[in-house]
């Protein structure tokens, strides 16, 4: 068995296994932007294959999609043009040579946010957007909710299985997931086997278990206000959004959307 991230190695695999064909993260991200009345210029951190940073891009916004993976990048600059596209690490960046508060909002869809494990990461990452952000700039996010896992134990401990055919060869995955709760994060575990002879790859990532509250607390430390804080409707949410769909009030089920705007001083 071999290590490896296949799914970031392997962008249009990435698509294959989660697909969005009516573009509703980017849809959702847009109606976001729109309600709260954001200007133009759009980050895209953990931009990925580039999807949802094109779909902005066609809703008429200036948008620089941002991303670890040069494989992911690669991708987004060939599959998804339109957005400036470039390597950042969302942990701690600084896009100043594209101009300081450079941007009118940041989007980090998809859980991405949760890749900043510890408090300095979180601290990292919100201190960057605000270097990035113009005053009244909106950060807007979607991701699991830690609070979710309070009590319930039905997404953890026990193998899922899953299989898709991908040019002609199947892929297996069997994804596990546990809490670790001394580090406060969601560990995955996600064995790969192909029928093409080629070893099985054991793909190991983590998101940081974090609570309403407690995101509203470092929101509120690096000058944010919380406008819209819920767990639904949302693009990966059961039923889904819709356009024209407002947001709920709630933070119990499984994912968490997020819209925070930058003091204005
Ligand atoms: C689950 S994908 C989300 C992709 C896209 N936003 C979407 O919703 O389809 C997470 C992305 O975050 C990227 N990533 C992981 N750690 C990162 C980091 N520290 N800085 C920037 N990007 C990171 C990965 O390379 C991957 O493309």
């Amino acid at each position: 068995m071999t290590d490896g991230n296949l799914l970031t190695d392997h962008p249009a695999l990435y698509e294959a296994r989660f697909p969005d064909p009516d573009r509703l993260a980017g849809r959702w991200a847009e109606d976001c932007l729109r309600r709260h009345g954001a200007g133009p210029r759009v980050l895209d951190m953990g931009c990925g294959t580039g999807r949802d940073a094109a779909r902005l891009h066609r809703a008429g916004r200036t948008v620089t999609g941002a991303d670890l993976s040069e494989a992911m990048l690669a991708h987004a600059r060939t599959h998804h043009p339109g957005p400036a596209y470039i390597r950042a690490d969302l942990r701690g960046f600084d896009l100043r040579e594209l101009g300081g508060a450079a941007f009118d909002a940041v989007v980090c869809l998809d859980s991405s946010l949760l890749y900043c494990h510890t408090n300095d990461q979180l601290d990292g990452f919100l201190g960057s957007c605000r270097r990035a952000l113009a005053p009244g700039g909106l950060l807007v996010a979607e991701m699991r909710n830690g609070a979710y896992f309070l009590g319930r134990t039905d997404l953890l401990d026990r193998p899922s299985g899953n299989t898709f055919a991908w040019q002609g060869v199947a892929h297996r995955s069997t994804t596990t997931l546990t809490v670790d709760r001394t580090a406060q994060l969601l560990r995955r575990t996600r064995v790969w086997t192909r029928d093409d002879g080629s070893p099985p790859v054991a793909q190991h990532s983590a998101w940081r278990l974090l609570f309403p509250h407690e995101l509203r607390h470092f929101l509120t430390a690096h000058g944010f206000e919380v406008l819209e804080l819920h767990d639904g409707p949302g693009p990966r949410t059961e039923p889904p959004w819709r356009d024209g769909r407002l947001p709920g009030t709630a933070t119990d089920a499984d994912r968490l959307h997020l819209v925070a705007r930058l003091h204005t001083h």
